[in-house]
């Protein structure tokens, strides 16, 4: 008979052998929560404890844990047939699933290009973007414009894009063709400055950034619709609009980064057209699109872009070498057309706008109620909560309460049975999009509580 392994000979070899993303390699032992059970939206832990699972996995896992229906059709591709090359071949779920996801994007989004998860969704874009003006020579556009507080992924390409500085300080990301512009977060405006004048300050700035480039060398604007890891940082309204027509104004391509807000976060499979009103040229996908159950990303490219290129060149070669040996990977193609299926029967689009305005007041209720709160900001089932110290705490505590805010609460509510997801001096949260406005109110009670402690620790 098979013996179960042991839990701290597993927990061991984690700690001895496993480097984890962002893991600080200075700390003595890392010790990571093992988790061997899920099931709706909780997570259980070796030693049986239940939590909720505040960020949803990794802002992916959208239908919650233990769809047996995504698991069946995975076993049951991979038996059917697990891989085949894109290269040479092509299969069914692929097929099926770019037809379907083409229904699914605003407007003329309808050529996908498949890869493995966000960050080479972003890669692909930025080098189908430099593809697009090399055909049309336009050789000289290559600068990307992008954003302070941005993240886009790790790799070399999609890292040098996002402008999270904290993360670049051990890392080298290539400075060269990548310009940055600031801050759009509207709470650092002046007292004197309305949210529509701060709106107007981005959006001229993006567009002195592309005069003082040369419209002729920025080939395009990349921009997360919410900044998703940045502290869920909601755009001032307009904004979105005002910098897509800048970007048409000087021939720039706009790529809206949808990782997190595509797939039901905000209530609509894609955020940029329902909720902040442009189409985008480029859509970058994935988390959602299989639920978190198998790794998948996309890059959905309007078919404006694809004439463009067609015509360019007359029947000259135009190869787009760039791909992976995973592109539409059937079993993954497979996972994502299920998760598409089971969000429409459950009508999960509709159960995350109808829940939205419950979870948003409860979030903004937290805020009011605590002092130690500077701000509770949010969009449909995306949270933030981040920190303020108040001036009477001494210079260590107030150093201590702006690192730690985030990890504090996190480890409060850890204890009380939430899982959150800590970033510095903030706390964000996206919880499965299947949560009931029962278990919000769970989890908003939990905060509560973990907020609570925190403050009186500091009075
Ligand atoms: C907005 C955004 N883009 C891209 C990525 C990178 O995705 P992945 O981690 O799947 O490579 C992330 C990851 O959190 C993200 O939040």
């Amino acid at each position: 008979m098979k013996m179960a392994p042991d839990i701290d000979m597993i927990k061991s070899f984690d700690s001895s052998y496993f480097l984890h993303p962002w893991q600080d390699c200075n700390s003595e032992s890392s010790d990571y929560n093992m988790i061997v059970r899920s099931e709706g939206i909780y997570l259980f832990d070796a030693n049986g404890k239940k939590y909720i699972d505040g960020p949803g996995g990794m802002w992916c896992v959208n239908l919650g844990y233990g769809r047996t229906e995504i698991a069946k059709e995975i076993a049951a591709q991979c038996e059917k047939i697990p891989y085949s090359s894109p290269w040479f071949s092509s299969t069914e779920p692929a097929a099926l699933l770019s037809h379907k996801l083409s229904t699914l994007t605003p407007s003329d989004l309808n050529t996908v290009f498949f890869t493995t998860c966000g960050s080479t969704a972003l890669d692909s874009a930025i080098r189908f973007v430099h593809f697009y003006f090399n055909c049309l020579n336009q050789n000289d556009k290559k600068v990307i414009i992008a954003r302070e507080k941005g993240y886009h992924g790790s790799t070399l390409l999609s890292s040098s894009i996002s402008g999270k500085e904290r993360d670049k300080r051990y890392l080298d990301t290539i400075g060269n063709g990548i310009k940055f512009i600031s801050d759009i977060n509207p709470n650092l405006r002046s007292l004197e400055t309305s949210e529509k004048e701060w709106c107007n300050i981005k959006v001229l700035e993006l567009e002195k950034t592309i005069l003082e480039i040369g419209p002729e060398k920025v080939a395009a604007f990349v921009a997360e619709p919410v900044l998703a890891s940045g502290g869920v940082i909601i755009p001032p309204e307009g904004y979105h609009q005002l910098t897509w027509e800048i970007c048409k104004k000087y021939n720039i391509l706009y790529i809206s980064d949808e990782v997190v807000t595509g797939f039901g976060r905000l209530g609509h499979w894609f955020a940029s057209e329902k909720v902040f009103n442009f189409i985008p040229d480029i859509i970058t996908s994935a988390k959602g699109l299989t639920s978190g159950y198998i790794p998948m990303g996309a890059t959905i490219i309007s078919d404006t872009l694809m004439t463009d290129i067609k015509e360019s060149k007359n029947n000259s070669e135009l190869l787009f070498a760039n791909g992976f040996t995973y592109s539409g990977h059937p079993v993954a193609a497979a996972a994502a057309l299920k998760t598409i299926e089971i969000m429409e029967n459950e009508e999960i689009l509709q159960h995350v706008q109808k829940i939205t305005p419950h979870f948003q007041k409860r979030l903004k209720d937290l805020g009011k109620k605590h002092k130690c709160i500077r701000d509770a900001r949010g969009i449909g089932l995306l949270g933030c909560l981040e920190g303020y110290s108040d001036e009477k705490l001494n210079e260590e505590d107030r150093l201590a309460f702006d690192h730690h805010f985030g990890s504090l609460i996190d480890k409060a509510a850890e204890k009380r049975g939430l899982l959150l997801r800590p970033i510095i001096n903030m706390c964000v949260f996206s919880p499965p999009l299947i949560i009931t406005k029962t278990e919000i109110d769970l989890m908003f009670d939990i905060l509560d509580d973990a907020v609570l402690e925190v403050e009186k620790h500091f009075q």
